[in-house]
């Protein structure tokens, strides 16, 4: 296509994407619009984008069921890391700010007899810690958090816990 027929395709298409094309000077011979023009252009282009987009569903929400969990891998890193560090070991980016460094998460199964304490885990993330020394307002009880991110479906709140257990199972020292 000549540069001549696709300026007059895209000025019959005006503000559709191939517009911005003839920004592009690094293109030999093609027609260069004023940069105020581009910039305009492209404030514009994005808010219809963005005014079109808005309101729908995102990819997430489209793509994963109802009810679906993610892995404790996954749930570990975006909630727990912070604190525990992304190797559990209690030295997350975040341990400066707390008052009670946050537990080395590696070390449960040593603490606890040699295995590890699934129903333990399983209460403090539901219920908080039951002693009054622990369960500093910086580990939160999870099980409410948990609650409202599963939509109050009590099947993938559980499903979460255990994918959390499971994974913090695989990561205990020997
Ligand atoms: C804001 C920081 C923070 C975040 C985020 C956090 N924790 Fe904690 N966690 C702590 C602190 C601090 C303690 C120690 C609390 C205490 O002893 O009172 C702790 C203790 C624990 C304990 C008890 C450990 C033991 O040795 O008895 C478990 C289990 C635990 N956290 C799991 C998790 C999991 C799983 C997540 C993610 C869902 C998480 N934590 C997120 C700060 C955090």
């Amino acid at each position: 296509m000549s540069t001549a027929q696709y300026k007059k395709l895209a000025l019959n298409h005006a503000f559709t994407p191939d517009t911005v094309v003839l920004c592009d000077s690094n293109q030999k011979g093609a027609p260069v619009m004023s940069k105020n023009y581009a910039v305009f252009l492209s404030i514009l282009l994005f808010t219809i984008f963005a005014t079109t987009t808005r309101g729908r569903p995102t990819s997430d929400q489209n793509q994963f069921p109802a009810g679906y969990v993610p892995p404790g891998d996954l749930i570990f890193k975006q909630y727990c890391a912070a604190c525990h560090g992304a190797d559990a070991k209690g030295w997350g980016p975040a341990r400066a700010a707390l008052k009670i460094p946050a537990a080395d998460l590696t070390t449960l199964a040593k603490r606890h007899d040699g295995k590890f304490p699934h129903e333990y885990v399983t209460g403090v993330l539901r219920f908080g810690f039951a002693k009054p020394a622990h369960g500093s307002a910086d580990m939160r009880t999870w099980g409410p958090i948990f609650e409202y991110l599963d939509h109050y479906n009590e099947g993938a709140v559980q499903q979460r816990i255990k994918n959390l257990c499971d994974y913090l199972a695989s990561m205990q020292e020997q």
